[in-house]
């Protein structure tokens, strides 16, 4: 199983401003769109297209489409990634799945799940947070019990080591796209240095 770091100037440029706390949410929400964006772009930079015809102004030639792709932010903070992906690719279907850590057991509460199909589609996980992994793993599950997609791959803003090895034990076939991949967790179940409560920070309910 993978994992991508893009380290694309611009994106380790973003997170800078994103990581920063005296960003405010306004913008917070901004970066993290455009950040989504480098993301999701690599994301997909290895699917399958398929060979069409068109007919140019001038001429028939060929080109080549992408297939049928569903992106299921994880609520609330994958909110924050959704529009990027629903911008660039506008006919993607969306799902959602609604999932609460319990601040004491870090363990994911599931309160919400609706899911279009997604046999022989690839999915894309938006969730920007990878801290112990319990939600990301979580979804991936609820997705694979709504079905056989083509692929699913997981992506997020930063990413903890120990995040990545529940994943990569729990779903060894998914791989993980993050713009960092940080130190530890803290004792509370927080990225170090990380960049505080992503969804918090979205939605300025600090
Ligand atoms: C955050 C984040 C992930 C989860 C990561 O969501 O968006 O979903 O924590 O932690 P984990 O890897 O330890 O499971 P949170 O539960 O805070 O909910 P929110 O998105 O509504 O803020
Ligand atoms: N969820 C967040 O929003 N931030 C963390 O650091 C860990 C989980």
């Amino acid at each position: 199983m993978s994992v991508t770091v893009v380290d694309h100037p611009l994106a380790e440029h973003l997170l800078v401003s994103l990581r920063d706390r005296t960003t405010p949410p306004p913008v917070f929400r901004t970066l993290a769109k455009r950040l989504a964006l480098a993301l999701a772009l690599e994301a997909i930079r290895d699917l399958p297209t398929v060979e069409v015809a068109i007919q140019t102004p001038l001429e028939s030639t060929k080109g080549r489409t992408l297939g049928d792709l569903v992106a299921v932010p994880i609520l609330r903070a994958g909110l924050g990634m959704l529009e990027a992906v629903t911008e660039l690719f506008p006919e993607v279907a969306v799902g959602y799945i609604g999932l609460e850590r319990d601040e004491a057991s870090l363990q994911p509460q599931s309160y919400y799940r609706k899911l279009p199909p997604v046999d022989e589609r690839h999915v894309l996980v938006l969730d920007p947070m990878l801290a112990t992994g319990g939600s990301g793993s979580a979804a991936c599950t609820a997705i694979k019990e709504a079905g056989t997609p083509a692929s699913i791959r997981f992506v997020c803003v930063v990413a903890a080591p120990e995040g990545v090895t529940r994943l990569q034990v729990d779903h060894p076939d998914i791989p993980i796209f993050t713009a960092a991949l940080d130190r530890e967790l803290n004792d509370h179940g927080y990225i170090l240095p990380g960049l505080g409560d992503f969804g918090d920070r979205l939605f300025g309910t600090e």
